[in-house]
């Protein structure tokens, strides 16, 4: 009886379990490096494919109103696409540190260390060779109660792209079962006191890829303050209020109503770093971020995020790419929401520390959960 009990167990848990991802092989690099494709599927429509150069979200397909499904995130058919000088970081894990280090310099336990300068003065997104963007990741897939996975583990050298200590890092993208939700949680430790800010820097356009503009989504921040910058987009070290300015999303806002208030400024439009409110979502480890809607499609994204800060960036250096599927991507028609630390982190002691300690752990979480809206009155505020 006992054993037949402990088999019923097996075989119901058994059927409760997502089916395995599948994988299928994604094109070579330049220096004849094999890269496959990775799929997630839910049972809610949800379709997401990474590849394990730069553990990159390259499709990312989900329902709209009346359940046709699109492809919401921008990108290539190929490997040679993400080489290529139009790949704007599309979709792929940004680091070992994200966003801008002014004149890529910082000094840590005394001693200094220069990065490339690749967004001149700047560094930007992890450097020029070997950011982790630009490399092949090892793929583990997997599948448990909650849904189906895949592990992407990468070790970056002691040194590479100027950065200190021998860093371990993981990143998991988790599709859920039961709800249209993908999780990327990433992980790092090192043997040497190092700076690390994790994050993923998918293009979306809701209405799906290559659509004209994302001027028509509204959008909105659970961010009462933001961190301005000079004219290279280095933080000041201050931190202030949205209030009055066009950076004010605390409620829903359609994204176009005042970006060429910052067409003129050094941002181009929006590309700005906002200072989440400490609002916890649901799960207490996790910040509420950004609520995004696209009214034609009626499409939904809700970002929660266990980081202090999210980079809302609309897309101003799209310059008409070729894309997947023969789209063509337009300026601003599509927009990142980048969950991270500050930028500039390294050089600003009063900014949440980016540095990782030999013995310590790196961990980040941020939840991309899609949904609809049929809502007529979608509501936003002038
Ligand atoms: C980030 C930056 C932008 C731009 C894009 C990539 O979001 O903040 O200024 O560099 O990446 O083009």
């Amino acid at each position: 009886m006992k054993h037949v009990c402990s088999l019923l167990t097996l075989l119901v848990s058994a059927s409760t379990l997502a089916s395995e991802p599948t994988v299928e092989d994604f094109g070579k690099t330049k220096d004849g490096e094999a890269v496959q494709l990775y799929t997630l599927k839910n049972e809610k429509g949800l379709v997401a494919k990474i590849m394990t150069r730069g553990a990159t979200l390259v499709e990312l397909h989900a329902p709209d109103k009346d359940g046709k499904s699109a492809d919401i995130i921008l990108g290539w058919d190929d490997v040679a696409g993400y080489e290529s000088e139009d790949n704007q970081y599309f979709g792929c894990t940004t680091g070992r540190v994200c966003n801008r280090i002014a004149k890529g310099k910082f000094t840590l336990d005394g001693e200094e260390y220069t990065l490339a300068t690749n967004n001149d003065p700047n560094h930007l997104h992890g450097g020029a060779e070997r950011s982790l963007d630009k490399v092949v990741w090892k793929a583990t897939p997997f599948t448990n109660k909650f849904g189906q996975g895949i592990r992407f583990n990468y070790t970056s050298p002691d040194g590479e792209e100027g950065y200190p200590g021998k860093l371990k890092v993981s990143v998991s993208y988790v599709l859920a079962n039961s709800a249209n939700r993908l999780t990327i949680n990433y992980k790092a430790t090192t043997d040497k006191a190092t700076p690390v800010n994790l994050t993923n820097h998918a293009y979306f356009n809701l209405g799906g890829a290559g659509s004209d503009t994302v001027l028509n989504h509204q959008l909105k921040l659970n961010a009462d303050n933001y961190t301005p910058t000079d004219d290279t987009l280095i933080p000041t070290g201050k931190i202030e209020s949205v209030e009055k300015t066009p950076l004010d999303f605390r409620k829903m806002r359609k994204i176009g109503a005042r970006v060429e208030k910052l067409t003129e400024t050094a941002a181009l439009g929006y590309d700005h770093n906002f200072v989440l409110n400490s609002k916890k979502d649901n799960d207490s480890r996790y910040n509420l971020a950004a609520m995004l809607r696209d009214p034609e499609s009626g499409r939904t994204l809700r970002i929660s995020t266990t980081e202090p800060g999210i980079q809302f960036y609309s897309g101003n250096f799209l310059k008409g790419q070729n894309g997947k599927d023969g789209k063509t991507y337009a300026h601003r028609s599509a927009l990142c929401l980048e969950t991270q630390h500050f930028p500039d982190s390294v050089n600003h002691d009063s900014f949440p520390s980016t540095i990782l300690k030999p013995g310590d752990e790196y961990m980040s979480s941020t939840s991309y959960t899609f949904g609809v809206t049929k809502e007529q009155d979608q509501k936003t505020e002038k």
